[in-house]
């Protein structure tokens, strides 16, 4: 054992990379690999030009704030500007409700950081984002999942599980969902269910943490911009803490991210970040603000729109021709993900190597699952590989899957 591994923390020593980001990694050193891992958004969508506009006015005013420290809570001017936007999508607030972050992944860390000490409950939907079991973990929560169904979270089975936990003496501190375009499912939650949630958490007296990244693509020939209310829109008890990123509209770089959530809430996540970071990029946050102020998001959000539903459509369509019988799925109405599954028996971990042989990777279920659960599951990402790249992935994908079908026997299950 080395002097590190002497000194390691129970939880540093516990620290595992997630599925997500080691495939990334895989990817990036490797331009013939198709990649449907990781969710970054489609390079081509990016505004080059505005933010090369943007940038150049910014640097040659030479303004001294800047390239400085700016408050913690966010650049006052930016926090002005998302009042507005975020009233118009139902969810009333002022400026005391708003705390900015370095990505939703920050806020997601903080929330855990304020409400969990180590063996609390956290409720999360099975399967959900690896980026929020692991910040929920690295407090030392116990996750419980809850199934969903097509139309998101069961209900029912929410009530049990809470049973069962409260008759155990857990201490629950929240649920946290993803209702528009969930990741990994693609899911989006129903209204009726929303309304129901709400209801749920009141009675339950369990906060709601609401983590709402995909919200705005939703994909207009099968979903309104209405479908997508936040249920944070309903909430006049400050029962939700809702989380927005412009990571999947924008771009991922500028890293802003922000948390709404009652004035108490918001100074003590105020506080959690100071430790953190001090404050989050001044730049990229004015970059954002400017983006948000000469309507480059706004003008964004429909070709955006436009693109991903493409290409779900490409990815669902190659799916249909190379996969019928091999597998199931159900094409997504929003965001960045297809969610399919495979025959009972086959391991989509134990599949990667001869995925990656075949030069296409995806995310394999597991991870996914608090429960141990989703083995013959996997993530596609329809939204960062160009058109004819998904068509040859998915044919690829599908060799591999017909070779291990057909090995006549189940793949045997990966290792931990
Ligand atoms: C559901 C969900 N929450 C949070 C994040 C983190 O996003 P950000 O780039 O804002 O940190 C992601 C990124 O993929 C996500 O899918």
């Amino acid at each position: 054992m080395t002097v590190h591994e002497r000194a390691f923390s129970r939880m540093g020593a516990q620290l595992t990379g997630s599925a997500i980001r080691q495939m990334g990694i895989l990817a990036a050193g490797r331009p013939d690999l198709i990649s449907f891992a990781p969710g970054y958004p489609d390079p081509d969508t990016f505004a080059w030009d505005a933010y090369r506009d943007i940038a150049d006015d910014l640097l040659r005013a030479r303004e001294a704030d800047l390239l400085q420290y700016g408050p913690t809570r966010g650049y006052a001017p930016l926090l002005e500007a998302l009042v507005p936007r975020l009233r118009r999508q139902g969810v009333a607030c002022t400026t005391d409700d708003l705390l900015l972050t370095t990505g939703s992944q920050q806020a997601l860390d903080l929330v855990t950081r304020l409400f969990v000490d180590p063996g609390d409950v956290v409720l999360v939907e099975l399967p959900t984002f690896t980026g929020a079991i692991a910040a929920f973990r690295s407090a030392g929560a116990r996750l419980v999942g809850v199934r969903q169904e097509a139309d998101g979270l069961d209900l029912a089975h929410l009530d049990e599980v809470l049973a069962v936990e409260r008759a155990n003496g857990a201490r629950v501190k929240f649920l946290y969902v993803i209702p528009n375009f969930q990741n990994p499912t693609g899911g989006l939650l129903s209204l009726a269910k929303r309304r129901a949630l709400l209801d749920w958490s009141r009675r339950a007296d369990v906060l709601l943490v609401e983590d709402d990244p995909y919200g705005d693509l939703w994909f207009p020939d099968v979903t309104r911009a209405e479908d997508t209310r936040p249920i944070k829109a309903d909430d006049d008890e400050g029962q939700v803490v809702y989380l927005q990123s412009t990571s999947k509209t924008l771009a991922p770089a500028l890293r802003t991210a922000w948390v709404v959530a009652p004035p108490a809430v918001i100074e003590r996540l105020d506080v959690a970040k100071q430790s953190a970071d001090l404050c989050s990029s001044t730049l990229d946050q004015r970059l954002v603000l400017e983006a948000i102020t000469r309507g480059v998001l706004d003008a964004q959000l429909p070709r955006l729109r436009e693109t991903y539903a493409h290409k779900r459509d490409v990815m669902a369509g190659a799916l249909a021709r190379e996969c019928t019988g091999l597998a199931s799925w159900a094409p997504p109405r929003g965001g960045f993900f297809l969610w399919v599954q495979l025959p009972e028996g086959l391991d989509t971990r134990a599949m990667l190597p001869a995925a990656v042989e075949a030069n296409v990777i995806y995310v394999a279920g597991a991870p996914f699952f608090v429960d141990g659960s989703g083995h013959h599951a996997l993530r596609l990402a329809f939204c960062a590989a160009s058109v004819s790249r998904i068509e040859d992935g998915i044919a690829r994908l599908a060799g591999v899957i017909r070779t291990a079908a057909a090995s006549g026997r189940p793949v045997p299950p990966a290792g931990p």
